[in-house]
């Protein structure tokens, strides 16, 4: 059996794997340095490291193995929005022309309306609903790149990954695609047409709300090539000790991600069943608006659920009454964490619209302590 017929759960333990060394521990520690020994080695010519912001081998094995589960060459930066100002402005300049989504993360809207438009980007923003249309009708003629995000964060619509990058390819753009919310066991972009994925895998990638990180993967070299110039010259380049943390915390990726989906199942029907509460989403519930397409272009469902209570009130009353459900941004953690959009400010959202992460905690204890604090809003 070849390792690209496992399994996710073999994939994410064995992932970027080399041949077992006697002696050597099962997963590499950490190597902390900066600076290397060069010998008489010029720098950079024997494969020998020299300096830890361009690579270093923590950094190696961890990039082997999520490049593996996304299908392509990884690069890994300190942040999501590392990650993604990497894949934006590695390939943009001034005069050009950028299609981002209008209803996904928004730091990524700030990072275009604060910094791509600041040196002469021209940024177009197309919901995600939206953006297979305009695609379709010659809106990225002229684009440098298109920016999807699928699910988009926070409402959760999908768009058609193919699709838009038939379209984008067809016009002279490249695609990109911020993967977040579907890990790279949930979606692999590059599989279907997209020539960047990104990730902040700060969230469930790495699970656990403990540490920052990001990553850019493509199959082709000159992209590759042109993502590792940005990184060494900006030197977004996470240390050893986050690199090691990251690998070992995706090991157990398949886990966390059965448990999260088999949560929301059942918190998401609790949700639609309450008189107190509108709006479900999560795209692998039938009837869901993401439901066909999610289910033809995703491998997999995660944990992230959205719905809707009448005003903030009744969010922090829900919050109160509840001892699981802990208030907090972020989401693909080990822990249940419900994060009220409107308080940020920055997403067109009513103000009583929640985003729940479902933790691996057992099912029936977060549908009990859910349906006690939803009781204290009848
Ligand atoms: C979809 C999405 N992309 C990117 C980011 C940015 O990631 P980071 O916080 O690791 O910079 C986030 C963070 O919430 C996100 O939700």
């Amino acid at each position: 059996m070849s390792p690209s017929d496992w399994g996710d759960g073999t994939r994410s333990v064995r992932a970027g794997e080399t041949e077992p060394v006697p002696g050597a521990p099962l997963r590499p520690s950490p190597v902390f340095a900066a600076p290397f020994h060069l010998g008489d080695l010029p720098p950079r010519t024997g494969g020998a490291d020299a300096y830890a912001r361009t690579e270093h081998p923590t950094l190696r094995d961890f990039e082997g193995a999520v490049g593996e589960l996304d299908g392509g060459r990884c690069l890994s930066f300190a942040t999501g929005m590392a990650a993604i100002s990497a894949a934006v402005l590695a390939f943009v300049g001034a005069g050009d022309r950028v299609v981002l989504p209008s209803d996904g993360y928004y730091t990524t809207r700030l990072l275009a309306r604060s910094e791509l438009e600041r040196f002469g980007v021209r940024v177009d923003f197309v919901s995600t609903p939206d953006i297979e249309a305009y695609a379709d009708g010659g809106g990225l003629e002229g684009a440098r790149m298109v920016f999807l995000e699928t699910p988009s964060n926070p409402r959760l619509d999908v768009c058609d990954i193919a699709a838009v990058a038939r379209a984008a390819h067809a016009a002279g753009a490249l695609v990109a695609v911020d993967n977040t919310t579907a890990t790279p066991l949930g979606q692999r972009p590059l599989a279907l047409g997209a020539d960047l994925t990104v990730g902040s895998d700060t969230k469930a990638l790495t699970g656990h709300s403990d540490l920052l990180l990001g990553h850019v993967s493509t199959r082709d070299d000159a992209l590759y090539a042109a993502v590792q110039r940005w990184r060494n010259n900006t030197g977004n380049t996470p240390g050893p000790f986050e690199a090691w943390l990251g690998h070992r915390s995706m090991s157990t990726l398949d886990l966390r991600l059965a448990r999260q989906a088999q949560n929301a199942v059942a918190v998401a029907e609790l949700l639609a069943d309450s008189p107190a509460v509108t709006g479900v989403r999560w795209p692998w519930r039938p009837g869901d608006a993401s439901f066909g397409l999610a289910s033809r272009q995703m491998l997999r469902p995660n944990g992230v659920v959205s719905a809707e209570l009448t005003d903030e009130a009744a969010v922090a009353a829900l919050l109160g009454a509840s001892r699981l459900w802990t208030a907090a941004t972020s989401f693909g953690g080990v822990h249940s964490t419900i994060d009220r959009r409107a308080q940020w400010g920055a997403d067109a959202v009513a103000p009583g619209f929640v985003r729940l992460s479902c933790g691996i905690e057992d099912t029936a204890d977060l549908v009990a302590d859910l349906s006690v604090a939803l009781a204290a809003l009848d």
